[in-house]
């Protein structure tokens, strides 16, 4: 079994890459079933939903593959629309692109319920609402949802009752070809739809965002690029958290500012010394952290990805704080695991509410991806060593975690025993 082992107290010192979007290098290769051509894509994360999506291209009949380390090629000419590795799909919430993406292309879906992260109930009844109001039949039986289109499409006006990030890429995918003008209103405009859009758009799509509106202009045919994904904005923050809670100071290279103005707000009002460059950002932890009171929401706001590293890093201030989660309200499991710790948190309703407290290493559970950065967040200002268990979840998301920790002085390795 793979585990982590963390001896805390070291201060974080230098510099780190931050890696491609884990969260828009998907869809991005999903998309890739839209166009018939070459596409080359640079800084792709190598991380395990990755690694799992082009597996399921090619098991659709697609050439996908990386090339370089972080750059992969995708050619899904002879793709077909029937889905081999059904069971990966039930693994991971990203698959469900495929439902966007095959049916714009084959008029027609059949996949397992995608799978995902567990942190309570992740309804998808707006992506089918989409796909509905496009002229599609939706079935759901037996664990399967079977989308699927007899006659020709016209442009719709779909409204999401519920700003979703999936929902709203897939009807981006879905709309890409129907003929006119397809409206999608109350979208997500979280930057990895933008990055999405981007990548269609440069693949000879026509689609134009105006806050949170979505008009998609049907093209006749998409043709093969390169193109180079987004920074990764969570990866970015949860370092910010790593270097609160290790007394550090450390450069994030390759980062986009702007997608993380709004959150690194708070760790200055916590106190934290930052320095924002071009792509750049320098952060410093302070002598005393101050505790702060945070809300999640869709983006521009605070992004629910990065409440559990908050929660752990609020242990380490003077006079703690609160996260109150208002994307996914029951995202709390991390919660016993820092306790294991010596963490002092009390949940009520969909908040968090953490004490400063005085954190010793002990044995823990990575629950989910984010929770897994949590305990990594707090295992690196702990006292003594800590071993966190579930890794598989952590490397899903976090490219070179252990490496990039090593390389700026973190005392940590990954085991498998
Ligand atoms: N929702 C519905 N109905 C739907 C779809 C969503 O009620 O049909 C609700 C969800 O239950 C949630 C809210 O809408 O309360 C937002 O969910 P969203 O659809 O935006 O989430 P997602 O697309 O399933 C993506 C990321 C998540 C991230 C969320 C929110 C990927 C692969 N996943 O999920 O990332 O938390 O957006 O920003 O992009 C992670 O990286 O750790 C992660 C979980």
């Amino acid at each position: 079994m793979e585990r982590l082992i963390i001896e805390g107290g070291h201060r974080l010192y230098g510099e780190v890459n931050i890696s491609g979007m884990k969260n828009s290098a998907l869809p991005i290769i999903y998309a890739c079933l839209l166009v018939k051509d070459e596409c080359i894509i640079h800084n792709i994360p190598r991380v395990s939903d990755i690694y799992n999506s082009l597996e399921i291209l090619r098991g659709l009949g697609a050439d996908a593959d990386f090339i370089e380390r972080n750059t992969v090629r995708i050619n899904t000419k002879n793709a077909t629309a029937t889905i081999k590795n059904q069971e990966l799909v039930s693994k991971m919430r990203a698959s469900s692109y495929l439902m966007g993406a095959l049916f714009a292309r084959f008029n027609e879906v059949c996949i397992n319920m995608p799978g995902g992260c567990n942190f309570g109930v992740r309804p998808i009844e707006q992506h089918l609402k989409g796909f509905c109001c496009l002229g599609a039949t939706c079935i759901e039986k037996d664990g399967k949802i079977e989308i699927k289109a007899d006659k020709k499409l016209k442009s719709q006006k779909i409204t999401l009752d519920k700003i979703s990030v999936g929902a709203t890429i897939n009807m981006v995918l879905a709309s890409i070809f129907i003929e006119g003008t397809t409206i999608i209103e109350n979208c997500a405009i979280e930057p990895h739809v933008d990055d999405l859009i981007c990548f269609l758009n440069k693949c000879g799509g026509k689609i134009i965002r105006k806050n949170r509106t979505i008009l998609v202009n049907g093209a006749n045919k998409l043709y093969g690029t390169d193109y180079t994904v987004f920074p990764d904005m969570i990866e970015a923050l949860t370092y910010a958290c790593f270097v609160g809670a290790s007394n550090g100071e450390v450069l994030l290279n390759k980062v986009n500012v702007t997608h993380l103005r709004y959150s690194l707000d708070f760790f200055k009002s916590m106190g934290m010394h930052i320095k924002e460059y071009e792509s750049k950002v320098h952060i410093k932890k302070s002598t005393v952290l101050n505790g702060v009171n945070v809300v999640t929401a869709p983006y521009p706001l605070f992004p629910t990805d990065l409440h559990p590293q908050l929660s752990a890093l609020l242990c380490f201030t003077c006079d703690g704080g609160s996260v109150k989660d208002e994307i996914f309200p029951t995202r709390f499991a991390y919660v016993n695991e820092l306790r294991k710790m010596g963490a002092n948190i009390t949940t009520i309703d969909n908040m968090a509410v953490i004490k400063p407290s005085y954190l010793f290493g002990a044995r823990t559970d990575a629950t989910d991806l984010r929770a897994g950065a949590a305990l990594v967040t707090a295992s690196l200002g702990a006292q003594g060593n800590s071993e966190i268990s579930n890794v598989n979840y952590i490397i899903r998301g976090y490219e070179c975690l252990v490496e990039k920790l090593t390389s700026i002085g973190g005392k940590i390795k990954l085991v498998n025993n």
